[in-house]
């Protein structure tokens, strides 16, 4: 079942969280001259036109990075990833929203490379579209989760690894914490990024437990709500991301900016965020 587009959440609040995370890892990476790859099991389209009538039905970036946008105390830590995102538009008015493979590619250096699953027939022509001409970016229109395991290890034995699937089937619930476990022993010292909702739903509640099943050495989980569960129904209050292997500095980096986030992102008084980690 492919009934999700990314196009109607682009930049809301949960792309803001996943996107300046994956901005510091990237960054982070980029500071040895050695190559890294960046694996994105499911890429989307790649570049989003927010007045388009599917982004601008849902209207999402409004309270993500609508809010961040015109801000003048960005936080430094987050300044680079309002400067990737300012890249896509030059006239200063913000009209594109970079997915997570152009995100990445405005941090890809010649020796970087990027290995891109996505399975929506659109998504795919619109990423082919986008980066078909450049060496460094492979695209496959193949399931991510099996796509990554013949990736690893990578020959740059540096690898940033999200996974950022709908969750609009159970399924995705089980395969994610299995795709993670293969991942770990494939390729023991890759940096993993697992992006998960928060919503009332029992496969939600449950799988920050089964994450700490997968018994990583080194292990990081954020969360950032922006509002009270809704009382009825299955709307998204929030989402996490889940790093296996992440820089060392990057709780003491999320600390000092998870305040401000929550303060401005939040839509009620049940905004906040948590963080738990361990550093081997
Ligand atoms: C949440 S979106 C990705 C957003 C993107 N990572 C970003 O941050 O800009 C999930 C994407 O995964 C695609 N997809 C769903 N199942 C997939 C699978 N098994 N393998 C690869 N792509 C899949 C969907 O078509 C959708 O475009």
């Amino acid at each position: 079942m492919l009934s999700y587009r990314h196009a109607f959440h682009a930049g809301n609040h949960a792309d803001v969280l996943k996107h300046f995370v994956l901005v510091e890892l990237l960054n982070y990476y980029r500071q040895k001259d050695k190559p890294w790859t960046y694996i994105d099991t499911h890429a989307g389209a790649g570049c989003y036109a927010l007045g388009s009538e599917v982004a601008a039905k849902t209207g999402e970036f409004t309270d993500g990075i609508g809010r961040l946008w015109a801000r003048e105390d960005l936080p430094a830590i987050v300044q680079d990833y309002v400067a990737a995102v300012r890249q896509f538009n030059p006239s200063g008015r913000l009209v594109f929203y970079p997915g997570s493979p152009a995100l990445a590619m405005t941090l890809a250096r010649a020796q970087d490379s990027l290995r891109l699953f996505e399975l929506h027939p659109a998504d795919l022509r619109a990423l082919q579209q986008t980066f078909g001409k450049e060496a460094r970016v492979k695209i496959n229109g193949a399931d991510g989760y099996s796509g990554l395991k013949s990736l690893l290890p990578p020959p740059s034995r540096r690898a940033v690894v999200l996974i950022d699937p709908p969750y609009e089937v159970k399924d995705d619930y089980r395969r994610v914490l299995e795709v993670l476990a293969e991942a770990m022993q494939r390729f023991p010292t890759g940096c993993y990024a697992l992006w998960y909702p928060l919503l009332d739903r029992a496969e939600s509640r449950r799988l920050p437990e089964k994450l700490a099943g997968l018994e990583a050495g080194s292990w990081l989980d954020v969360r950032l709500m922006t509002r009270h569960p809704p009382a009825e129904g299955l709307g998204l209050y929030g989402s996490g991301l889940y790093l296996i292997n992440p820089p060392w500095v990057l709780p003491e980096r999320l600390e000092k900016v998870l305040p401000w986030l929550t303060e401005v992102l939040g839509i009620d008084e049940g905004a906040g965020f948590e963080l738990d980690y361990q550093i081997e």
